[in-house]
């Protein structure tokens, strides 16, 4: 969407806002020992409570609140009956209706004792996020915006999944444009003033395909690696963007 009042940037805000507490609340709980099933709940429940939806179950009929992906699994992990155990890299992805508006975010948490790699990981899809950041204003282009992620993943020897990107959100969960984590010459769009997008890079140590499960939903890694993500809700405008979902 494209911020055309007062009312829709409060409204946006507000479900922003929920999303990062209801984040807040579930990387708080994990340890190892619990499920991804009871990390969902514990999201449902609270957002429930102040009166949001769970956009991806809204729109898709996702059989989760939330989606939480593990190790290989890069997004669209179906929260159930897995134990976390010390080591696991957690991708947790909250995207929220409340009052007609959405919002999207995600983290990814390392489960104590964490790897090293997998700490760098992590902190490579922070900062990709972060320094796209930095270019993401009214008149940047597409390409130029997943340039930025890219290039910040390459300095730390990391690699970008090209197969999956970011996207408009506001009123729908998946809307226009499509947003690139890399400087795909195919995105010719440019980055308007109000617009609402989810960037979030996703990140493997090494190049490789995309597999979708057998369960039709959760996509990871096919060389089995570990990967990172990291997405905030931003409004475009004509000097540093708004963050919603901070
Ligand atoms: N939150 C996901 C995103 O960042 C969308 C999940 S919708 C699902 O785009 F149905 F695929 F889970
Ligand atoms: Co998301
Ligand atoms: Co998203």
């Amino acid at each position: 969407m494209t911020i055309q009042s007062v009312s829709d940037l409060a409204g946006l805000q507000r479900a922003g806002r929920l999303v990062a507490r209801t984040l807040a609340e579930m990387r708080g709980a994990v340890r190892p020992g619990i499920t991804t099933a009871a990390l969902d709940d514990i999201a449902a429940r609270f957002a429930r409570a102040e009166g949001a939806r769970s956009a991806p179950q809204l729109a898709y009929d996702f059989p989760g609140f939330t989606c939480i992906s593990v190790n290989d699994e890069i997004v669209h992990g179906i929260p159930g009956p897995r134990v976390l155990r010390g080591g696991d890299v957690v991708k947790l992805d909250v995207t929220l209706e409340l009052h007609g508006y959405i919002a999207d975010a995600a983290v990814t948490v390392l489960v104590p004792p964490a790897e090293r790699s997998a700490r760098e990981l992590q902190r490579c899809a922070r900062q990709a996020f972060t320094s796209a950041l930095r270019s993401a204003r009214a008149g940047t282009t597409l390409a130029d915006l997943g340039g930025a992620v890219e290039r910040e993943v390459q300095r730390h020897g990391f690699t970008v999944v090209r197969e999956l990107s970011g996207h408009g959100v506001g009123r729908r969960i998946h809307e226009s444009p499509s947003v690139p984590n890399w400087r795909d010459p195919a995105a010719r769009g440019v980055l308007t003033p109000g617009l609402v997008i989810a960037l979030e890079p996703m990140i493997t140590p090494r190049p490789t395909r995309v597999t979708e499960s057998r369960d039709g939903w959760t996509l990871r890694t096919q060389n089995g690696a570990p990967a990172a993500h990291h997405e905030h809700t931003i409004v475009i405008g004509a000097g540093a963007p708004l963050v919603v979902t901070m």
